[in-house]
């Protein structure tokens, strides 16, 4: 049997291009912080370490790095995979000046979403920050395999200045007793998310006689000696969950393909679709896929849309239009709609997000038939910069 790697846990990192030019007015007024007010505000500091009150993000010197903070937390919700136009508020900000023997206790950031901390003084031998394994295991009770972990069960990214670090709120870091006499200074802070106002999605679009009786004939037509396969999830792996076979059409959007006519029909009802209904971005070329449920098949609740960790790309708006309807039972169902699509004869379409849960109907007598298109957002969007 075959290991899979789950759950993994995202330290994203990078040095801030334009820091040079606001570094050194940031650290004089770290230090001329500390001089006003000494007691500070502490937390995880211990030993001979101040940690400053949390509203670092109000002084004039933290403007910059407030903004660098907020760009790229951002950046990071869009390759996470957070919804569109989601944007990263900062809820805390502090900043941290660790004299000889100064260190941070292991701890979480409970309460933020994101967490991240920029380094601006790091003397020769000052320490890096530690995070630990989330998952609470410790060496001894792991398996050879296990503990042959790339990363083990500590990860000490090299820091300097000018380095920003970003990790979910729950991720366990520690930073070890600071040895030399110049100080050691960094500005961490916490990160929520802005969602992003406006009407609500709707669940589905249904739409009515999107082809004609003529049409579907000649899809068969087109169909008839084409090589079906199993239906699978996550980009490729068997499930009880799905039971099927699909045809994927190669290349529907080539001009060659003789599926172009058809790709054409529905790309330009759906670019007219979205525009009206969803706003989303549709522009890189779509999938089209023939699902076929015979007697017996089915595919529970899922969502279409996929992240960085999936062939399937970002399916980001779907259209199935029904073909051949099932003796008895099948159908789409839409699980958190209030209704149903009111059109599903044989030609009629249902338009929905690549977020919206779906199920396909178990079918009971005969074999449905229906046409998948998956519209995708542009090549080289957040996705694939991950
Ligand atoms: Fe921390
Ligand atoms: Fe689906």
């Amino acid at each position: 049997m075959e290991p899979r790697a789950l759950f993994p846990t995202h330290l994203y990192g990078g040095l801030i291009a334009e820091a040079d030019d606001w570094i050194e007015r940031l650290r004089a007024d770290i230090l001329a912080w500390r001089e006003a007010d000494p007691g500070g505000f502490p937390r995880a500091n211990a030993g001979n370490s101040w940690h400053s009150a949390v509203d670092a993000m109000t002084r004039p010197a933290f403007e910059p790095i407030a903004r660098a903070a907020i760009a790229a937390a951002t950046d990071i919700f869009g390759s996470e995979g957070y919804r569109g136009g989601t944007r990263a508020r900062l809820t805390e900000m502090w900043a941290n000046v660790s004299e000889p023997g100064g260190w941070h206790t292991p701890h979480i950031h409970t309460g933020a979403l994101w967490s991240g901390v920029f380094y601006v003084s790091v003397p020769d031998g000052a320490p890096d920050i530690v995070f630990m394994d989330p998952r609470g295991v410790g060496p001894h009770q792991r398996s050879a395999l296990y503990g042959a972990e790339p990363e083990g069960d500590r990860v000490s990214p090299p820091v300097q200045p000018g380095l920003m670090l970003f990790f979910p709120q729950w991720l366990p870091h520690y930073v070890v007793p600071h040895p030399s006499a110049e100080p050691r200074i960094s500005v961490s802070f916490n990160i929520d998310q802005i969602v992003p106002e406006g009407p609500k999605t709707p669940s589905f679009v249904s739409v009515p006689e999107v082809l004609s009786r003529d049409e579907i004939t000649r899809v068969y037509a087109q169909l008839a000696g084409v090589k079906w396969g199993a239906g699978l999830v996550d980009g490729g792996r068997k499930s009880a969950m799905r039971a099927n076979s699909v045809f994927f059409v190669p290349d529907g959007a080539r001009e060659d393909s003789p599926w172009h006519w058809l790709y054409r029909k529905v790309r330009d009802l759906a670019e007219i679709v979205n525009a009206e209904a969803f706003g989303f971005d549709i522009s890189a070329d779509a999938e089209i896929q023939f699902a076929r449920y015979a007697t017996g098949e089915k595919y529970d609740e899922h969502i279409d849309r996929a992240g960085a960790m999936s062939r399937a790309g970002t399916r980001t708006l779907s259209c199935s239009i029904f073909l051949r309807q099932a003796g008895k039972g099948g159908g789409i169902r839409f699980p958190r709609a209030d209704e149903q699509p009111p059109h599903t004869a044989p030609g009629d379409a249902v338009f929905f997000p690549g977020t919206e849960p779906h199920a396909a109907l178990p079918v009971e007598e005969g074999t449905r038939d229906a046409l998948v298109f998956w519209f995708h957002e542009a090549a080289g969007g957040k996705d694939d910069a991950a």
